[in-house]
């Protein structure tokens, strides 16, 4: 029997895997029906954090192939009341055909992955985020702008959305600029395992008139990730200058194309008029997030 695939980390694709994905959620997007093809197929979410895109995107990608959803919040499951994770995902296992998790520990989800099974879904952990780095890089792919030509910058906090960009962008062979105050980086275990499989090109700029003059593709995210509240009012002192507002903008390459992988705090990382600009493409990312999941899903399910 061919072993289950999980996606725990975008580093879990190869790269013709990746390219094959967006072939097929572009294909889906593109077509007047839907298949049934996931029909008699039950998919459980198991979030211990709030979520409206990647939920929403995941359950209607499920129910428009012909497949069910089971919505639980761990504060309604025994996990709550101390049931271990390893119990958990073996019992699940015999019930659902795929699980969605969104914790704040990725080892909570590797944990259960490892027990699981049936193949597990990375929703968010505290370090990545693969499904949303997969869904706007095929944002990207769709507009024609995946090119080593392209300057990619990253600005803001070096938090989970950053590393799985990382990650694709080292699978990719596409450079990577990442402009984070001191002691905000992206994971350096993460920063040497991607340069040394994969010989990934990111370059640490601390400045960001430097980081972004010349950019054509630019995303930025939260300062305070869920789970970092009480260290929300530092933040906004130390990331002050990380701000994409239309002065910085303005050093970018005219098609620059600004992503934000949402919920923003307006006029704190991102300003109401770049997040509302000409050169925002934020709700076409968020939509892909369905196509990317109806993809991923027939992937591990079919
Ligand atoms: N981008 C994203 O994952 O959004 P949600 O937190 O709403 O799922
Ligand atoms: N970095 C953010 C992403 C939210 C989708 C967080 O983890 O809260």
């Amino acid at each position: 029997m061919q072993r289950k695939r999980d996606l725990l980390r975008v580093v879990d694709l190869t790269r013709d895997e990746i390219l094959a994905l967006w072939d097929s959620a572009l294909r889906l997007k593109s077509l007047k029906r839907l298949p049934s093809s996931l029909q008699g197929k039950v998919m459980a979410l198991i979030f211990e954090k709030p979520s409206t895109r990647t939920r929403v995107s995941f359950e209607s990608a499920m129910l428009k192939l012909g497949g069910s959803t089971i919505f639980l919040s761990t504060k309604d499951l025994q996990l709550a009341r101390g049931e271990p994770i390893k119990d958990t995902a073996r019992v699940l296992s015999r019930y659902v055909d795929v699980a969605v998790l969104r914790t704040y520990k990725q080892e909570t989800i590797e944990e259960f992955a490892s027990y699981a099974t049936i193949p597990v879904i990375n929703g968010l952990s505290d370090k990545h985020h693969p499904c949303q780095a997969l869904s706007d890089f095929l944002t990207l792919y769709e507009l024609c702008r995946l090119s080593p030509e392209e300057k990619v910058v990253w600005i803001g906090d070096g938090n989970n959305v950053a590393h799985s960009w990382l990650e694709v962008c080292a699978i990719l062979g596409l450079p990577i600029t990442v402009c984070c105050p001191e002691g905000f980086d992206p994971d350096e275990n993460l920063l040497a395992e991607l340069k040394t499989k994969y010989q990934a090109r990111i370059e640490i700029v601390r400045d960001p008139k430097s980081a972004i003059e010349g950019a054509t593709i630019v995303s930025t995210d939260v300062w305070a990730s869920m789970g970092q509240e009480e260290e929300a009012e530092r933040r906004k002192e130390v990331f002050k200058p990380y701000q994409l507002n239309s002065e910085l903008l303005s050093l970018a390459k005219g098609n620059v194309l600004v992503l934000h992988c949402l919920p923003a705090h307006r006029d704190e990382e991102i300003t109401e008029e770049v997040l509302e600009g000409k050169n925002s493409i934020v709700w076409l990312q968020a939509e892909n997030k369905m196509w990317l999941h109806m993809a991923l899903l027939e992937f591990l399910l079919l």
